[in-house]
């Protein structure tokens, strides 16, 4: 069987068990297998696949008709420019989230060694893009979950940012609270799925990512309402929060960051069009 061929029958494979992105998981697949890049899968298609990486490869494939997550397969994914290491114990980090990312280097585009926390940080995904960019940053990010921290450490080391981000186990800012009043950015991808959504979603989502990372432990808001009150006393007075929100949330989420005592700064929607991020801001007296 040709590398071409391969592919062709993967992707027929994907299509039938309801993948949606049937033909860019297949080559996604072979390439990790093969470890070649997309030019070479093209130049090469007509060359043979060999019989242990064909075994390998279709074996990959079958977990994927079962839908598990393509990331959870390769191991990694890339956000922000810079590829991470996945695994069932983080969200893969969504592209939608690099929306937050833009907001937050924005809020913090005329601060100086800014201060920043990264409530809920999952893979590190957002603490990290951060870190990249403001090599003058002190980053903190904190998650309930050991088994994330595991994960968002190894991506620190691998970029070598581990210098610049902490990581703290606990829960929303209370790891922080010694440096509260000081902040010029909470930044939060909290758990925002209501429990009654969990049948609609992909088999992928529901069955394979943390429940931890996916539902809040009361209604939608349930943390966001706790995370609000928290985040006006770690800012500095015109420090701001930035949180991801759910498809249909923001309103409820800007009142909330409201009843804080926050500012309504801005929404911005995702490139879907959906309000994605609220960015809410602590006055300055
Ligand atoms: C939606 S995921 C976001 C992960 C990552 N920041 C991202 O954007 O891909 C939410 C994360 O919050 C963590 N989490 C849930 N409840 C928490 C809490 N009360 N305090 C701290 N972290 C929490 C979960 O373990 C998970 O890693």
């Amino acid at each position: 069987m040709t590398v071409a061929e391969a592919l062709s029958r993967a992707a027929r494979r994907l299509d039938e068990a309801g993948v949606s992105s049937a033909p860019h998981d297949a080559e996604a697949l072979l390439r990790h297998v093969l470890g070649w890049d997309r030019a070479r899968v093209v130049v090469e298609g007509g060359a043979p696949l060999d019989p242990e990486s064909e075994t390998s490869f279709f074996a990959l494939v079958d977990e994927r008709a079962a839908r598990r997550p393509l990331q959870h397969l390769t191991g990694r994914t890339w956000f922000w420019r810079q590829e991470l290491l996945v695994s069932p114990d983080v969200l893969v980090p969504r592209p939608e989230t690099e929306v937050l990312v833009e907001a937050a280097l924005d809020a913090l585009r005329d601060v100086e060694r800014p201060l920043v926390a990264d409530v809920g940080t999952g893979s590190g995904c957002i603490a990290l893009a951060i870190a990249s960019e403001r090599p003058d940053a002190e980053v903190h990010a904190t998650d309930l979950s050991p088994a994330a921290l595991g994960v968002a450490r190894d991506n620190a080391r691998r970029l070598q940012l581990d210098h610049r981000v902490r990581f703290h186990e606990g829960d929303l800012l209370a790891p922080l609270v010694a440096s509260f009043g000081r902040f010029a950015l909470v930044a939060s991808n909290p758990p925002y799925v209501g429990a009654e959504e969990a049948p609609a979603l992909p088999p992928e989502v529901r069955d394979h990512e943390p429940p931890l990372a996916l539902f809040p432990p009361g209604d939608r808001l349930s943390v966001y309402r706790r995370l609000a009150p928290q985040a006006a006393s770690a800012l500095r007075p015109g420090g701001v929060l930035v949180v991801e929100v759910g498809a249909g949330m923001a309103a409820e989420v800007a009142a909330v960051a409201q009843a804080a005592g926050l500012r309504l700064a801005r929404t911005i929607p995702d490139l879907a069009g959906i309000p994605r991020t609220v960015v809410a801001l602590r006055p300055v007296e």
